[in-house]
């Protein structure tokens, strides 16, 4: 039956709403005139139904474990693209063809340098201070440095800028919290060589790039490179829709990924594996706890606000982790636990009934420490990856005609009117 039209009955009237219905037949009920017409708000505690915009950039079936970026699945993507292609297929719509591509990545590699000037802003941090926070700080100060307008020349070289800096302000920021010399980004490596050069190279030593580690950097960041409208993204949306510049828009986004229910979880699954394996390996206790509501505990990297069959990321990530780790022959007890926790929640009624299957950041922390990086720095690595994501839906915020500031609505549930009391009297 089609579902071009929606009536609501209100108050014993009935109001038309207008039908959208997306490339993929998803069906969005149009409410811009609902309060005009009906006085009346919708209200959708954390957006878990409400759209915020058509977008052509990222589809996702969460009920089939579908994830598309501009129409190409992710499983394609990841066997035959390199991380700077899908940078330029999510910000530029198409993937480019060689010579557009040897141009993107010159760019990209020749404005990787940030201005000896921000080095400074580094030394003002204690070694710990939370790489996610630095790099948040650091972004938004890019727009100090780098003219921000509406000349389109200026805007496209702005984002070239964030894409090639932002992986040198997170490996400045890393060897600044190790004590260690800031490793100048390398014209001859390629995106994720330069970033794992930077990251673990000494002047004393000779640093010896291994493919495979560089081939799975830039694996992980394809999966991450963006995913709909997210909490992070939504937010770069929303900072974005104020007519603030690109680099604040990305230094909010990188703030919300943060969280660990976002994230922020990557670094809190490894946190929870080592608890089980400290604690003998009692996964059921876990499990346990995770289902008893007042302890406050949830398994990490379980569960999706849209996929409610499986993420595919995830599966990509856990083949990915059996192939690199037998291939660099190292063991990992955590991988066991977690592919164990895996299998018990899988048959467990509790997960079961809620559809919690592991999302992109159950495996993604397995790897990275796979890899050698530091636990510390597994978000900013999402963020790395989601950085082209974030950029490609501010872009698209930005153009569309229709957009106007974000600023939802509320049901207000304080006191009534009340006059003030005077201080004496009270
Ligand atoms: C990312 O949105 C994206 O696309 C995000 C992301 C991206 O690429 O940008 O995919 C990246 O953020 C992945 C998610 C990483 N976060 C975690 O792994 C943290 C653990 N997961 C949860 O906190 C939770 O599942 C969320 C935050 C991911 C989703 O939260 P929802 O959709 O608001 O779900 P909910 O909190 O309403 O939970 C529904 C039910 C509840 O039980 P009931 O009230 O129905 O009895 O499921 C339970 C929850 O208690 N539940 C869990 C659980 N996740 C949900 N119970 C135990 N462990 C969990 N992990």
């Amino acid at each position: 039956m089609a579902m071009d039209s929606a009536k609501l009955i209100l108050g014993g009237k009935e109001f038309e709403l207008p039908v959208t219905t997306g490339s993929e037949g998803e069906i969005g009920l149009g409410i811009k005139s609902l309060r005009a017409e009906t006085g009346a708000i919708t209200l959708d505690s954390g957006y878990a139904n409400t759209g915020s915009c058509e977008s052509a950039i990222t589809f996702i079936d969460g009920e089939k474990g579908i994830m598309r970026y501009r129409g190409y699945s992710i499983e394609d993507l990841c066997e035959h693209a390199i991380f700077p292609e899908v940078c330029y297929l999510l910000v530029f719509g198409s993937l480019p063809s060689t010579e557009e591509l040897e141009t993107f990545v010159h760019d990209l590699t020749h404005h990787s340098l940030i201005h000896e000037d921000m080095k400074k802003f580094f030394e003002g941090y204690p070694p710990n201070a939370p790489p996610m926070s630095v790099l948040s700080t650091i972004a938004a100060s890019l727009s100090a440095y780098y003219p921000v307008n509406d000349d389109p020349a200026i805007s496209e070289l702005n984002i070239i800028r964030l894409l090639a800096k932002l992986k040198t302000i997170a490996a400045f920021a890393y060897k600044k919290s190790i004590g260690q010399a800031y490793v100048y980004p390398r014209n001859d490596l390629s995106y994720a060589g330069d970033f794992l050069h930077m990251m673990f190279a000494v002047p004393s030593e000779d640093y010896e790039l291994d493919p495979l580690i560089e081939r799975t950097l830039d694996l992980l960041l394809i999966l991450h490179a963006d995913h709909e409208q997210n909490c992070s993204t939504a937010t770069v949306r929303m900072v974005g829709s104020s007519d603030a510049n690109l680099f604040s828009s990305i230094s909010a986004g990188i703030s919300a990924l943060s969280g660990h229910l976002h994230g922020g979880a990557n670094v809190a699954v490894i946190k929870m594996l080592n608890m089980i394996r400290e604690d003998g390996g009692n996964i059921r206790k876990y499990m346990e706890m995770a289902k008893d509501k007042s302890s406050n505990f949830r398994l990490m990297g379980f569960g999706h606000r849209v996929y409610k069959n499986f993420d595919p990321r995830a599966n990509v990530i856990k083949s990915a982790n059996d192939r690199i780790l037998s291939e660099l022959g190292t063991e990992d007890p955590l991988l066991d636990i977690a592919k164990e926790l895996e299998r018990m929640a899988l048959e467990d009624e509790y997960f079961v009934s809620r559809k919690l299957y592991p999302n992109v950041d159950f495996y993604s922390g397995l790897l990275y420490r796979a890899m050698g990086i530091p636990t510390n720095m597994f978000t900013v690595m999402f963020a790395l990856g989601r950085l082209p994501g974030w950029i490609a839906q501010w872009i698209e915020m930005k153009n569309d005609p229709r957009k106007r500031i974000y600023r939802p609505r509320q049901i207000y549930t304080g006191s009534l009117s009340r006059p003030v009391v005077p201080l004496a009297d009270r």
